[in-house]
């Protein structure tokens, strides 16, 4: 055999290999499926009933929407979705939420303290368990 096609039939050869092993891997995956992200029932709850109106993809301000999308939650990346956790606890524990102008007018929006206690619990739970 000349040396030429020596050559390329070893490096077809490995090329061929690389590829196999590349798919076979890929179609494969060793890592584990995705943690997927769930809100509960009572959680969920409180949400519609005293976030939802301003954090929601079809609401109407801008700034409310740019800071927290409660329906996209489940598909931000971990990362970001680890930040708009903490984001939650943090307003709740210092009832920062709903903005106060609001409440001025919709009194009945107030979290109450079991209220704001379980949102915070809950928010620094997930938190910590996409950390892991
Ligand atoms: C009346 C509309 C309205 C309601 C109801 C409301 N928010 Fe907000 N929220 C806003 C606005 C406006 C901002 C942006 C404030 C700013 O940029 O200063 C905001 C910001 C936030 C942020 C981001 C804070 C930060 O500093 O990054 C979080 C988290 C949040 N809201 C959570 C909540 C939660 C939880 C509730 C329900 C308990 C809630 N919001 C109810 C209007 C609302």
């Amino acid at each position: 055999m000349n040396k030429r096609i020596l050559t390329f039939t070893i490096i077809a050869g490995l090329f061929i290999s690389l590829t196999a092993f590349v798919s076979k891997n890929t179609q494969r995956p060793l890592e584990k499926p995705k943690t997927v992200f769930t809100i509960p029932e009572d959680v969920n709850t409180i949400f519609q009933n005293k976030c939802f109106d301003c954090h929601n993809v079809n609401a109407d301000g801008e700034k409310s929407k740019k800071k927290l999308l409660i329906d996209k939650l489940p598909t931000l990346s971990k990362a970001k979705l680890i930040g708009k956790l903490d984001a939650i606890s943090e307003v709740a524990d210092e009832k920062e939420m709903p903005p106060e102008k609001f409440l001025a007018k919709y009194p009945e929006y107030t979290l109450t303290d079991d209220e704001a206690k379980r949102l915070s619990e809950w928010a620094t739970a997930a938190s910590d368990k996409m950390m892991k």
